[in-house]
């Protein structure tokens, strides 16, 4: 448990990770505050206060934040202004006196990272550290089911990856670190932990085990950087989301999520799960 009081806040309740993180701490006894966009849809948790808190709106996310000490930071959903949303709520987390964060970033977070949105997480990382609070980065890699997410209708996995791999991780493994570091932050204080899976796999591997698993012919296709535009021109995103999902598969090619970290089992004890696993769970 904490030594202080005050309850911990936890953003994204209403989404997959937040809301593992939330009901993890919840059964071990923890008071929260969710802090939510929509209240309603936030989970009813023992010892949990919901909070409404739009990470854009520095007064209501600083009054949302008051009295808490410890919070857990999910970076939102993907916006053509997201990085402006983080600045704000890290100014209302200053604001209202946080004394650590824990902030969702990501593997390979850098200001010249191909994938795009890896550069929006290392500006809101460069704010959290030059706020004054305490910090955890957990960098996570791309989750497991970007992988199976990415299998189009006719089995095709379709992106500029040519042979490079990703050490893609579980969200309930994010969580359970997530959790731990909550519990205890103090011993994750001023630290950066990147998370992954146990290994990292090349698309070719990925449609491989997808197919063995699901008894589905899966198959990649390393696309140029045109056709990944082109192909995805249907879809009638802007510039931002294309640029944001096409460097994906560029960055994945460049290897700057390749790397295979420990800090999942280091942090709670338990192997991360694979993709095999994960696929065989589904
Ligand atoms: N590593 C990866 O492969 C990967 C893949 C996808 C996403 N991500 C990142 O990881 C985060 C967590 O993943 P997830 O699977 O839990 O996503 P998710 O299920 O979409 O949940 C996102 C949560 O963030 C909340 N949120 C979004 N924008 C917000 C804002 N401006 N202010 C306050 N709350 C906001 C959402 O609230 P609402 O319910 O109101 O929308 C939701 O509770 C995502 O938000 C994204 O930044 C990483």
């Amino acid at each position: 448990m904490t030594t202080s009081k005050s309850p911990i806040a936890v953003t994204g309740s209403t989404g997959a990770l937040g809301g593992k993180v939330a009901s993890l701490l919840s059964d071990d006894g923890y008071s929260l505050r969710l802090l939510a966009r929509s209240p309603e849809r936030a989970p009813a948790l023992p010892n949990s206060a919901v909070v409404e808190c739009n990470f854009g709106d520095l007064d209501q996310a600083t009054e949302a934040l008051r009295g808490v000490e410890v919070l857990f930071m999910v970076s939102a959903a993907e916006h053509e202004d997201r990085l402006a949303q983080h600045l704000t709520f890290v100014d209302a987390a200053q604001a209202a006196g946080i004394k650590h964060i824990i902030y969702t970033s990501f593997q390979g977070a850098a200001p010249g990272a191909l994938f795009t949105l890896a550069r929006d997480h290392y500006a809101t990382e460069q704010h959290i550290k030059a706020s004054g609070m305490s910090w955890t980065m957990l960098r996570d890699s791309f989750y497991l089911d970007f992988l199976t997410a990415v299998v189009g209708e006719d089995g095709v996995i379709r992106g500029p990856a040519g042979d490079g791999r990703v050490a893609a991780v579980s969200r309930d493994d994010v969580a359970r670190v997530a959790a731990e570091v909550l519990r205890n932050p103090k011993a994750h204080a001023v630290t950066t932990y990147d998370l992954t899976g146990p290994t990292a796999v090349s698309f070719d591997e990925t449609a491989k085990i997808i197919s063995k698993a699901t008894g589905q012919r899966v198959t990649f296709h390393n696309e140029t950087l045109a056709e990944a535009y082109e192909s995805r021109k249907p879809w009638g995103a802007p510039d931002w989301q294309n640029d944001a999902w096409v460097s994906t598969y560029t960055a994945i090619a460049a290897g700057e999520v390749s790397a295979v970290s420990d800090a999942v089992e280091k942090i709670t004890g338990q192997k991360p799960m694979s993709l095999e696993q994960f696929v065989a769970a589904r």
